[in-house]
């Protein structure tokens, strides 16, 4: 492995025509080193405007060492940031909030705004969940997304803090649907509406997501014999022009499981019944042990199974922000038109 400061150096120095690219597009948040692909496996290093956010994931970083690379970093980008550094190497990767060393000042632990393709989007260091607000090698799909929703009905589903829908709100969707089970992740989805006046207003729906997206797709919704089912919202179903799938890796809840490794079928299919027949469904699996090519066959059967022939298949990578020695980033998007 490479010392932490020449491979920093180096990343930085590689990402230069990629960040005078990402500027002038209106955004200033992106990956400034991905240490698993970069010489230092476990650490993050992510600019959200006007914050730097350190993240470590096996061992705790030296405070002299972070703060090294906290000023080659300022360095390199020509402008002074608010440093928050996570230590997510402890049990249950939570962060460590115990050392009073690593506590960032309280400017950079304020609300602040970062920008992605000319957007607003809300960036807070700490916040009562462990992953940042904004996933950053979703940009790509976010751009294309905005660039593809001129006058669509939009459903963004496992919608998180409403990336995806405010791309397509940008793009000037007739309708942006955000679904999400968790109300504070959607508190911050409405926050985001909120730090973009100019766009017409996005709708958000609290639910699980089988019972909501089963309606949409006209499905029936199953019970387990002796389990009486939570309350849920009642749907209407309906298509969207436009649908995006990006889940959790794995979660459980009353109504089923989401397992990206065992079972993609059973979210895949009902978002693809809920997708117009001439529509657009980006379907994503951000699982690193599901390679590409396998999962992609997967998502052609079931369309295949179900009647839905495609007219065409693209796949989105993320950009050289993230990259991938061997060709394979864990997240994997591809869009689907049917
Ligand atoms: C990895 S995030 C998805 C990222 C998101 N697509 C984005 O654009 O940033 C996972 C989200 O899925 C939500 N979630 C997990 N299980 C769910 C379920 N069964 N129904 C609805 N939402 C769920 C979580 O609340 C969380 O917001």
């Amino acid at each position: 492995m490479l010392p932490l400061d020449q491979a920093l150096r180096a990343a930085l120095a590689q990402r230069a025509p990629l960040l005078a690219t990402l500027h002038a597009q209106g955004t200033n948040c992106y990956r400034l080193f991905h240490g698993s692909q970069e010489g230092a496996g476990g650490l993050t290093v992510d600019r959200y405007g006007p914050q730097l956010l350190v993240q470590s994931f096996h061992q705790t970083l030296p405070r002299d060492a972070l703060l090294h690379l906290a000023s080659l970093c300022e360095e390199a980008l020509g402008t002074p940031l608010q440093l928050v550094y996570n230590d997510r190497s402890q049990g249950n990767s939570r962060i460590d909030r115990s050392d009073p060393v690593y506590q960032a000042e309280d400017a950079a632990l304020a609300d602040l705004i970062g920008q992605e393709w000319g957007l607003n989007y809300r960036v807070r260091g700490r916040h009562a969940g462990q992953d940042p607000l904004l996933f950053l090698d979703l940009r790509n799909a976010r751009g294309w997304v905005k660039a593809h929703s001129a006058g669509k009905s939009v459903l963004n589903l496992f919608a998180y803090t409403c990336g995806v829908g405010l791309a397509a709100a940008a793009g000037g969707a007739r309708e942006v649907v955000n679904l999400d089970f968790a109300e504070g992740n959607l508190a911050v989805g409405r926050e985001n509406g909120a730090l973009n006046p100019e766009l017409a207003p996005m709708q958000f729906i609290q639910s699980d997501y089988f019972p909501a997206i089963r309606q949409f797709a006209g499905l029936p919704i199953a019970q387990r014999r002796g389990h009486k089912l939570p309350p849920y919202p009642r749907l209407a179903a309906r298509s969207f022009d436009l649908v995006f799938l990006d889940p959790p890796a794995w979660a459980k809840s009353a109504f089923g499981t989401v397992d990206l490794l065992r079972d993609y079928q059973s979210l895949l299919k009902p978002a693809i019944l809920a997708t117009a027949e001439d529509g657009v469904l980006i379907c994503c699996n951000n699982l690193a042990k599901v390679a590409l090519a396998p999962w992609r066959e997967q998502v052609l059967r079931c369309a295949e199974k179900i009647g839905r022939p495609l007219r065409d298949c693209q796949v989105l990578a993320p950009a050289d922000d993230f990259p991938s020695q061997d060709g394979q980033p864990p997240l994997k998007t591809l869009i689907l038109q049917f």
